[in-house]
Parts: C-alpha cells; sequence; structure tokens
C-alpha cells in the first residue's frame, strides 16, 4: 500500500498483474475515516492533487474513487466540476441519454440484462470524449459490471494474431453504419433516434450537423441510415503506443432490431472489404481474457481515459442498478 495525501492506494482482488507493475485501476480510498469526510474535502482534494491525479490516470489509463461521501447526480456533478476538465456534448451519439443534471446524464437507458461489448466512447465519431465519469448510484445486487480493458493490449495481441487484417485496418480504417429511427428505441444500446442524436426535428438541420461529423444521412420510411466516412481504426498514445481505438465489436455485433436478427448497426473496412468473423470471435476472447471488472459499490466514481482504455457493460442479474455518466473534451 502506497500514500498520497489525502488519497491512499489499494489493491483489490479483481487487479491483475500489469507488465509496468501499475494497477489498473489506481483505486483510491479516503486517507482518513470516510465517515468524517465531506463532499467539499473531497473537491478540494482533488482540486488540490490534480497534478498528481492526471499522472496516474495517464499511467494507469483508469482511476476508482471508493469511499468518498458522493450521494447524489449533484454531488457527482461537484466531483466531475472540481477535475475542471471541459465538457463534451452528446451530439451524434448512439446511446439513449438523458440529462439528469447540469453534466450529469444516464450511461444507457438500455435494459440492464443485455451486455453492451467493449467500445471507446463515441470512436465512431471524428471528435469522441478523451475523458469519461462513472458513478455508482445504486449498486447492482448481482452482475452490472463495467469491465475495463487497456487498449494496447488489445492492439498488440490482435495484431500477432491477425496480422493481416489489422494491417489493412490501420491502412484503410473502418466505416460504420447505422439506422436510426424517428423516435428513440430504449430496448436498443445504439437506439437514440436521428431527431435525438442531431438535437433537431427537421432534416436539414440534422443532414448539416451529421456533414460536421463526416456522416451521411440516407432518408427511409421512418429513419435514417447512418455512414460515416471512414475513421482511423487504430489509434497512437503519446508514447507512440498504438490502440485498439475503434467500435468494431460494439457495431459488428449490434443489437438485432427484429425478429429474424436484422442488426441495427454494422462496419466494414473503409474500402468496403467486410470483417472477418474469425476476427470478431478472437477480439471477443482477447478482450474477456484482458480485462479487469470490480462489482460497483455505492458512492464508486470511476474515471477513464477514454483514447487508451475500452470499457463494457455486463448484464446485470440483480437489481437495481443506476449508473451515471459525464463525458470531458
Ligand atoms: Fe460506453
Amino acid at each position: 500500500m502506497t500514500t498520497g495525501k489525502p488519497f491512499q492506494v489499494v489493491e483489490l482482488p479483481e487487479h491483475k498483474p500489469q507488465d509496468d507493475g501499475v494497477l489498473f485501476p489506481v483505486v483510491l480510498l479516503p486517507n482518513t475515516d470516510s465517515t468524517t469526510i465531506q463532499l467539499t474535502a473531497f473537491e478540494d482534494a482533488i482540486r488540490d492533487h490534480k497534478p498528481w491525479l492526471e499522472s496516474l490516470l495517464l499511467k494507469s489509463g483508469a482511476i476508482l474513487f471508493r469511499g468518498f461521501p458522493v450521494i447524489s447526480p449533484s454531488d457527482f456533478n461537484s466531483v466531475v466540476k472540481a477535475f475542471g476538465f471541459p465538457e463534451l456534448s452528446y451530439a451524434g451519439g448512439a446511446a439513449p441519454r438523458t440529462q439528469v443534471v447540469d453534466r450529469v446524464y444516464t450511461a444507457n437507458e438500455s435494459p440492464l440484462d443485455k451486455e453492451i461489448p467493449f467500445h471507446h466512447e463515441m470512436a465512431y465519431l471524428p471528435n469522441p470524449p478523451t475523458k469519461l465519469f462513472f458513478f455508482c448510484e445504486e449498486e447492482p445486487r448481482i452482475g452490472g459490471e463495467t469491465p475495463i480493458v487497456l487498449s494496447h493490449i488489445i492492439y498488440e495481441k490482435m495484431k500477432d494474431k491477425h496480422p493481416d487484417f489489422v494491417a489493412k485496418m490501420e491502412e484503410h480504417g473502418l466505416t460504420y453504419m447505422k439506422i436510426a429511427g424517428d423516435d428513440d428505441d430504449p430496448s436498443s444500446y445504439t437506439g437514440s433516434s436521428w431527431k435525438s442524436a442531431y438535437k433537431t426535428d427537421d432534416k436539414n438541420i440534422a443532414e448539416e450537423r451529421a456533414a460536421k461529423q463526416g456522416i451521411k444521412l440516407e432518408w427511409r420510411g421512418n429513419g435514417a441510415k447512418m455512414i460515416s466516412s471512414p475513421l482511423p481504426a487504430i489509434g497512437v498514445e503519446e508514447s507512440g503506443q498504438k490502440t485498439w481505438f475503434n467500435s468494431l465489436i460494439v457495431t459488428y455485433n449490434g443489437p438485432a432490431t427484429d425478429k429474424i436478427g436484422n442488426r441495427n448497426t454494422s462496419v466494414e473496412l473503409g474500402n468496403g472489404e467486410p470483417v472477418d468473423d474469425n476476427v470478431v470471435k478472437d477480439l471477443l476472447k482477447i478482450m474477456e481474457e484482458e480485462c479487469v471488472a470490480i462489482p460497483w459499490k455505492k458512492g464508486d466514481v470511476l474515471l477513464i481515459n477514454n483514447l487508451t482504455v475500452l470499457h463494457s457493460r455486463r448484464p446485470l442479474i440483480k437489481p437495481p442498478r443506476r449508473i451515471l455518466a459525464s463525458l470531458c473534451k
């Protein structure tokens, strides 16, 4: 155990050894008795130790704050604001979300018994958030974890396993497609309508807003097909390390929209070639092997570097579960 006032770093049974010896995620508890620490003291601690916290986030990829008095959505909003990162609007986002207070939104309103595969938040858009906050307002009884995995490990393992396909991804990028209805479909984790995604009922305005993100809208009977320009599928960290920065698995395995299993999202290589089923199978296996899933505790705040870490959602087995989110530029 090491200390960094007013926080203490702790190791949990779910942690896995990392090559560089850095905990993933770093778990920080209050250094004082958590029954006496006030929310304002936590906010002050964040402001006073921001460079240290940012260096931890850069080294580890994720920080879990546990045992701090964060109870309500507005408490969480204050914690987010204490970090002072600029807010990112959810324009063009695929998930059904509702604003709860100021910078705080529901994480994803699709049915909690369904899994959401690994993704970097909004990697299907040109300007995704750099950081994400999650907050556990209601702790799941069983299941409903938010597993995280280091993206550079996925890149390295996939490059070993499928060097040709990964080379094509690097060369051509990926093109994402989604069928967006006129109305939100809360049964699907990518169920936001074109009206919600572009915050307008006007098709011309929606087209203009989509075009700014490199997305073409093809109008259909009851909605639009959104087609992205090819986007880079591999990211590069400041260190030069490459990452699996894309939305391949979450769009390839998108939710079914009808009884015969048509999917409401799809993905192909930027040159129009299809994604190989075996690539997807191996990718799912590697992600599951490498991820860390720490069960949520009420009041947890998880800060994720969205550029270096992928996250997912495991099915909830025993309710309740309420996780809120906030996205930063
Ligand atoms: Fe997400």
